[in-house]
C-alpha cells in the first residue's frame, strides 16, 4: 500500500445493494443480507489492517421495519448471531463494539446479547466497530435534545449550556470522533438519515459496487478518493 496515503480515522458505511445482488443471481433478498454480513466481517478486518480506528455500519434503519416480515426476521437473526458468536473474534482482534440506535424496540434476547458484547469488549483498545441498528439520525437527535431538555427542566443546566458539544455528548456516538469519510455502496447517492449531525464535514464517496461484492480494493479506492479531496471545514485553501 502507498505509504503516503492518509488514513481516515473514522469511516462510516451505508451498505446498500444486498437485495439487488441476490436478485441478479435469482436468489432471495435475504441471501444478499447473509453475504453482506460476511462482507462486514471481512471489511472490518481490512479496515483494521489499514489503520482505520473506527468503522461504523448502517445495519438496520428505523424505516427498515416496514420491509416484509421475513426480511426483518432474517436481518434480526443475522444481527443476533453476530452478537452471540463474536466475542472470541473481537477479543482476538482487540475490537470494541458499540451499537447505535434505539435498542428498546429490539427483542429482549438481542438487547441482552448486545449489552453483553458491548460490556465484554469495552476495554479492548483496537478498532471501534459501531453497528447502527434501529437507527435513524433524526430519532437520535430527538433523543439527545430530549435529554438536554430534561436537564434544563430539572435545573441541572441552563438553556445557554446547550452547545454543539453537549448535543454531541448526548448522541449514540458520544466520545467517538466524527466520520472523516462516508461511503455508500449500491449506486444510490443519498444519506438516508444516517449520522446527519456527525457527517457535517465528512467526505462523501458513492460507488456502484453492491455491498456483498465490496472488497478491500474498493475500500482502498474510497480512501484514495478521500486523499484526493481538500478538506477545508468551511475555511479557505491555505
Ligand atoms: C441495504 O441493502 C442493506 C440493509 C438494509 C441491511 C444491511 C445489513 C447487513 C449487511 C447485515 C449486517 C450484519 C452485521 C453482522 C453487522 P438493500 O436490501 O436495501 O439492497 P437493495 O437496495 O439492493 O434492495
Amino acid at each position: 500500500m502507498d505509504k503516503e496515503r492518509r488514513i481516515p480515522v473514522h469511516v462510516a458505511i451505508i451498505m446498500d445493494g444486498n437485495g439487488r445482488w441476490a436478485k441478479r443471481r435469482g436468489l432471495p433478498r435475504t441471501v444478499g443480507h447473509t453475504q453482506g454480513a460476511r462482507t462486514v466481517e471481512q471489511i472490518l478486518e481490512d479496515a483494521d489492517h489499514m489503520g482505520i480506528r473506527y468503522l461504523t455500519v448502517y445495519a438496520f434503519s428505523t424505516e427498515n421495519w416496514s420491509r416484509p416480515d421475513t426480511e426483518v426476521k432474517a436481518l434480526m437473526n443475522l444481527l443476533r448471531t453476530y452478537m452471540k458468536t463474536s466475542l472470541a473474534k473481537c477479543a482476538r482482534n482487540n475490537v470494541r463494539i458499540r451499537v447505535l440506535g434505539d435498542k428498546s424496540r429490539l427483542d429482549k434476547d438481542l438487547q441482552v446479547a448486545i449489552a453483553n458484547l458491548e460490556r465484554d469488549t469495552a476495554s479492548n483498545t483496537g478498532i471501534g466497530f459501531q453497528i447502527a441498528i434501529n437507527y435513524g439520525s433524526r430519532d437520535e437527535i430527538v433523543r439527545a435534545l430530549r435529554s438536554a431538555a430534561e436537564k434544563v427542566a430539572d435545573g441541572s443546566i441552563q438553556p445557554s449550556e446547550i452547545t454543539e458539544s453537549l448535543i454531541s455528548d448526548n448522541l449514540d456516538t458520544r466520545g467517538i470522533p466524527d466520520p472523516d469519510l462516508l461511503i455508500r455502496t449500491g449506486g444510490e447517492q443519498r444519506i438516508s438519515n444516517f449520522l446527519l449531525w456527525q457527517t457535517a464535514y465528512a467526505e462523501l464517496y458513492f460507488c456502484d459496487t453492491a455491498w456483498p461484492d465490496f472488497k478491500k480494493e474498493d475500500l482502498e479506492k474510497a480512501v484514495d478518493a478521500y486523499n484526493n479531496r481538500e478538506r477545508r471545514y468551511g475555511g479557505l485553501i491555505s
